[in-house]
Order: structure tokens, then sequence, then C-alpha cells
């Protein structure tokens, strides 16, 4: 269970992707910096290491390299595209800059079809390439095994070392046959085994989290989100009744919400449940404010509160448990160049405050998003909670433009509730990023029958995304978009017009504020 691949990251947008791709051989996989010293690498007793791409050049003065010790450890390594550079260069190759930058789809002529990496491949591939070094002289004791139109070296190893370099990207979607590839490393050089599945994690995470927290009681808020509720479900399977959950309704809900989070751990898996209904504080602390910042931090610090004081009528717990992904927890590689690494998820940072003085259960802090989902169908969540689409922490506020009010939540939990229905009916629910209505506060004139209307406006945002960074509008056909609008007019008392917003992110955002 212990047998794991260790990521070196320099810096490279897709190192998750690495990781996530060696998971999906049911290999468990984690990253470390580039620069981890090579003794505290052998402690981790990988059974291999990939050495990620980034978008250094290996002669600037500053690139980022690895404890030179690594090459000593004995332990099968791959390096991809920066990584091949750095493995070639440590080893007495030569990289230089190229004559030409070699971005985006190429094809691979295999010239070794023995080479381990490249088994079962078929002469020819595509592949996927974005890089402007490349490699020139090979090290010592290493061949080429598969080229490209660009570089003689799209492919090196040394068998008897266990040593191999990509000069593509095998872990992305362009390289169609890029999985086998990293398979081939992890099960064939490597001779890991398939140990990492969910099923098996349920057990270890069981005994970890007894372990942990002995006989003492733990309190998780719940929010009815995916994380939350995949960690709640674990917890519980682990400790039962030392696990009290609790649920802020803050009024800023989605229809039938709270009934839904109710049915599923009180009447399903009997979790304790401290069900906290603050509905009418926050409306009232919102009360004419229209700014959306004061919004969220007035919404914040009244979350906060209550939460606090929920605690506190919880009783003795020791430990908070919160739904920590690993994502959250990689420690990020500042290197020249990519930006986009260091620009952090911008909401919901702060937590709680250090005054509550819990120790925290963490069991999702080594899992990726789609293992969470995994690991919630296991642990029997229904599909409907572990497909969620994701919901902003301060709610309906965030969708309703201008002042909140009890008869406005009213207008937009109705548009939305047609919006989810319609979605799920048509199988887009589920191949969106999110769907969901806004209102605006925005009149317009009309006609319904025989009289003249003065309603609000709704407007249909529907978006595909990866990580909420970057978003799409989606193209939903007519047909669709014709019963969502006329199904709000006629069913929605205040709502006369239903627009589709049509912007991308950026640098449109997804929400609106
Ligand atoms: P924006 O609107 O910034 O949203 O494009 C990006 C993603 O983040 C979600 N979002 C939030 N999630 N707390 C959250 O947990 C928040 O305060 C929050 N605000 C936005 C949004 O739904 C989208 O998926």
């Amino acid at each position: 269970m212990n047998e794991q691949i260790v990521i070196l990251d320099f810096g490279s947008q897709y190192t998750q992707v690495i990781a996530r791709r060696v998971r999906e051989c049911k290999v468990y996989s984690t990253i470390v910096r580039y620069d981890t010293p090579a003794d505290e690498l052998a402690r981790l007793r990988p059974s291999g290491i990939i050495l990620s791409g980034g978008p250094s050049s290996v002669y600037a003065a500053d690139a980022p390299m690895p404890d030179r010790g690594l090459f000593k450890l004995g332990i099968p390594i791959l390096g991809i595209c920066y990584g091949l550079q750095v493995l070639a260069q440590f080893l007495g190759g030569k990289v230089e800059r190229g004559l030409k930058r070699e971005y985006g789809k190429g094809t691979l002529t295999i010239r070794d079809s023995w080479c381990p990496l490249l088994l079962g491949l078929p002469g020819t591939l595509q592949v996927w390439n974005s890089h402007g070094d490349k490699l020139t002289k090979l090290p010592k004791g290493f061949k080429s095994v598969a080229t490209t139109d660009n570089s003689d070296y799209a492919v090196i190893e040394d068998r008897a070392r266990r040593f191999y370099g990509l000069q593509f990207h095998p872990e992305v979607a362009h390289t169609p046959r890029g999985r086998e590839i990293i398979s081939s490393f992890v099960h064939g050089i490597c001779s890991c085994g398939r140990n990492w599945t969910m099923q098996n994690y349920v057990q270890q995470a069981v005994e970890e989290i007894r372990a942990q927290v002995g006989r003492e009681h733990v309190i998780l808020g719940l929010s009815g989100g995916v994380d939350s509720s995949v960690a709640a479900a674990l917890i519980h399977k682990a400790i039962g009744e030392q696990l009290t959950c609790i649920f802020v309704n803050n009024g800023l809900l989605r229809s039938r919400e709270a009934e839904v989070v109710q049915d599923v751990f009180v009447r399903h898996f009997h979790i304790k449940l401290q069900y906290e209904d603050v509905a009418r504080k926050f409306l009232d602390r919102l009360k004419g404010v229209t700014d959306p910042e004061r919004k969220r931090k007035i919404i914040g610090k009244t979350f906060i509160q209550v939460f606090e004081e929920a605690t506190k009528r919880a009783g003795r717990a020791k430990f908070l448990a919160q739904g920590t992904l690993y994502p959250d927890v990689i420690e990020s590689v500042p290197i020249g160049g990519n930006p986009a690494a260091l620009i952090k998820s911008h909401h919901n940072v702060g937590g709680l405050p250090k005054r509550m003085k819990f120790k925290l259960v963490e069991p999702l802090k080594c899992l990726f998003k789609d293992e969470v989902r995994q690991l919630g169908l296991e642990l029997g969540l229904p599909q409907e909670i572990v497909y969620r689409q994701p919901f902003p922490g301060p709610g309906l506020a965030v969708r309703i433009l201008g002042e909140v009010t009890a008869a406005r939540l009213t207008i937009l939990r109705n548009a939305d509730a047609i919006v989810v229905e319609e979605m799920k009916r048509s199988s887009w629910y589920y191949k969106v990023w999110q769907s969901f209505a806004v209102l605006l506060p925005v009149r317009s004139v009309g006609v319904m029958g025989d009289e003249r209307t003065y309603d609000f406006t709704v407007a249909l945002r529907v978006v595909d995304s990866q990580d909420g960074m970057t978003a799409d509008w989606v193209k939903l056909p007519y047909e669709l978009l014709e019963t969502i609008s006329t199904r709000i007019i006629n069913e929605v008392k205040g709502v006369n017009r239903v627009c589709l917003d049509i912007s991308s992110k950026p640098p449109a955002t997804i929400e609106w504020e």
C-alpha cells in the first residue's frame, strides 16, 4: 500500500496532471519541490521518480536544479520535457536553445520498439510538445529510442540505470497514447502493483482517523458540497457517534438544499447533525447592502460567529474536520515565467480564527477532486451530492445583484430550481462546470395575457471549466434554452425576461456578484 511514485515539481503547469495520471494507473503519487534533498527523497522510499516539465532553461543562471544525489539512489527516473533536459545535463549531455520552438502536435517515430517505456505502441504516434531548448548531445550510457521531425532525441533511455527521458508531454490529452507510456513506467519499469484504489483508501483512512482521534470528539462544518460531505461520511464510518456535523442554513441556500442534506446525513447515514437555522440573522445584516465586497464580508463574519457559537454548544470536541484537498496543500514552486502557478484560489481565504483551538482532521488532504468523488460513491453517497456543481460559500447572495431580500431570494430560488431541473432532465447538468440563474436588479416592461408587467430579468449562466480559473460559456441546444426560458417566465412570479450570458472568463467572472 505504501508504494509510491514521487514527482519533482520544476514549476510546470502540468505537474498535478502527471500526479493524477499516475494515480489513474492505481499507483499512489506525491508531488515534492524540485530541490528536495536526496536523503529526504530516499526516506519516502519511492518506486520511481518523475522530473516534471518547467518554464526555465537548464542553462539559465537561476535554473531550478535537483539534488545531484538523486541520480545515485538506484531508483528509476523519468524526465519529462524540462525534466529530460535536467537529467541529460546532470549526466553529461548537452542542451542548447533550439532554432525554432517546438510547440503543439508532433509525430513521434519509434526507433526501438523494445524500449520498456514504449512497449506495445505503434511505429508512429501523435505527441504534444512545448519546448524551446533541445538536447543536442546524449549523456554517456544513453541512446535515442524515438525521434520527431525537430528532435533526434525525443525519447532517450539508459536501460541499465533505468533512466528515461521524454521531450514531449505524455500527461496531456493531446498525447493520446501518453497514459500507456506512464503506465509502462510505473508498472513495467518501476514494478508497482495496482493498489491505489478508493476501496483500499477507505480502510487505510478509517484506521488513520481512529488512531488520530482516539476517544475524542470531532466537529465538522457540513456545507452540503462534495468535499465536506465526503469527509463527513468517511469520518462517520471511522468514529460514528464521536462525530458531530454542524450545518448552517444562512438563508442563502438553493431550493431544497437544507432538506437534501438532512435527508442524506440524518435519515440515511444517521450522522449527528446540529442544524443551525440562522437565515433571519443573515438577512437582517444584509439589509440595504448592495456593494458586493461588503456583502461577502458580512456573510463571512456572520458565518464565523454562528459557527463558533455552534461549536461551543456542540460540546467537548478537540478536533475540527475539514475537507481540504491535495491541490490546497501542494507547495507551489515560484519559478519565473509561470505566474499562473502563483495565483492561488482567491475565495475562502482566511478560514476560521486561530482562537478556535482545534486540532485538524483532514482525511482528504492527499486526494484530488476526482478521487474524492470516487470515494464518495464508495461510501454510498448519492450521485446528487457526489456530482454536485460547485456552489459559492456566500450562496445566492452573489447571484442577486443589488440588495438581498427575502422576496428576491424566493424569485431566484424558484428560477434556479427550474434551471437545475431542466439541466438534469436533459443530462446537461453533469456535463458542465456550473449552470445557474442570476437575478438582475433590472425591471422592464412585458405583457402577460392582457396585462402589462414591470418585472425583473433573470440571466442564465452555464459554463465549462477545468478549475474555475478560466471558463467558456456552453452552447446549449436552442430547444433546451427555450424550455428553460419559457418555464421561468411562466412559473416564476416577478420575472418577465430571461437573458443568456455569453461571456467567457476572463474577462468576465463566472459569478456575477
Ligand atoms: P468566479 O466568479 O471568481 O468564480 O469566476 C470561480 C469559481 O469559484 C466559485 N466561487 C466561490 N466558491 N466561495 C466558494 O467556495 C466563494 O466565495 C466563491 N465565489 C465564487 C464560483 O462558483 C466558481 O466556480
